[in-house]
């Protein structure tokens, strides 16, 4: 895992209130265990504060730890994971443009699969179709997944179908059993956007350097929150009453994503798009599709074994590579 100098310290602060089970240790005691100035561990304190920690303190006694919020750092992480490739390694950064970005920065200077960038904020979350994507401090589950598969590129496009599953499955076994996925990727509640997946690769003609599969779940917004453009069209966990540890959610993600990524290595993407089916909420809706500057509307009929979208329209059977489906009231079709 990597860690800045000034996390590592923060893990090993907190890792000592843990070992003091909620008995209070003084300033002098961690200085000494941890060979570090009291006026540096007051200053980590303080960061440690400002992101929801709370700490009761006594002149006498010192700090005792009676609050530690659910961040997604390496160390909270790691002891959640059940998975041996996924989360291997991984990079946790308190702000950043896009965990994308990152990860594509470090999977081109050789990180290996499995490789997990976990951000707790993005400022510049990027969807599919170049859209923005909200990602609020610690308000949901913003990561990047470093693979390297050894299938062709050609197949690469099926990841993203992959990773849908996986999240679908991940979401449901966390209570809200009735979400789908909406093709591609996202993965509805009821109608509203609760997951969006984005993945991005690099190869040449024959073979895969590396995919990023980036997934935001939105676990902590509220309706209110989510920006105008969105408002009304997303939601997440706590929007529909159901309060998770984010980091238990992760692991599930990871879990599901590492057996469909196992399974599709070994014996190709057949299984995992038969998954696919059962899960989505597109098939047998009218949709109204824009791809590559044209719309139309039809029926979703089926997915072909490239993970494309078959539409049945007036003129007959068209195949969606890319775009963006609306699904829309049966009726208001031919
Ligand atoms: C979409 O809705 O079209 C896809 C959204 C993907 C969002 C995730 S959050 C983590 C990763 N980093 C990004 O900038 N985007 C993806």
């Amino acid at each position: 895992m990597s860690f800045t100098e000034e996390e590592q310290m923060r893990n090993e602060i907190l890792e000592y209130f843990r070992k003091a089970n909620g008995e209070y240790v003084s300033g002098q005691q961690i200085s000494d265990a941890l060979k570090v100035s009291r006026t540096a561990i007051w200053k980590h304190i303080k960061v440690l504060k400002d992101r929801g920690y709370i700490f009761e303190s006594s002149t006498k006694k010192g700090y005792r730890l009676i609050y530690a919020p659910d961040l997604l750092t390496p160390l909270e992480v790691s002891n959640e994971l059940k998975t041996d490739i996924l989360g291997k390694r991984i990079v946790y950064m308190e702000i950043t443009k896009s965990s994308n970005n990152e990860a594509k920065m470090i999977a081109a200077q050789g990180a290996e699969n499995g490789t997990l960038v976990i951000a707790e904020e993005q400022t510049g979350g990027r969807g599919r179709l170049t859209r923005n994507f909200y990602s609020p401090f610690a308000k949901g589950i913003w990561m990047s997944l470093i693979l390297r598969p050894k299938f062709l590129p050609m197949e690469a496009s099926k990841c993203t179908l992959m990773a849908a599953v996986a999240v679908c499955k991940a979401v449901r076994q966390f209570g809200l059993t009735e979400a789908g996925i909406k093709w591609p990727n996202d993965v509805l509640y009821k109608g509203k956007k609760l997951v969006g997946i984005l993945t991005e690769m690099s190869s040449s003609m024959e073979k895969i350097d590396y995919i990023v599969v980036g997934i935001g779940i939105n676990t902590g917004i509220k309706e209110n929150e989510f920006p105008e453009e969105v408002r009304g069209r997303a939601t997440s966990f706590l929007n529909e009453g159901i309060e998770i540890s984010r980091k238990e959610l992760l692991a599930a993600v990871l879990f599901e994503l590492e057996k469909n990524y196992i399974e599709v290595e070994k014996y190709g993407f057949a299984n995992i798009l038969e998954e696919w089916r059962k899960l989505t909420v597109t098939l047998g809706k009218n949709v109204q599709i824009i791809s590559y500057g044209e719309t139309y509307t039809g029926k979703a009929q089926d997915i072909d074994q490239d993970g494309c979208l078959l539409v049945k329209t007036d003129k007959g059977i068209k195949r969606v590579i890319v775009g963006d489906v609306s699904i829309r009231p049966a009726g208001n079709l031919k």
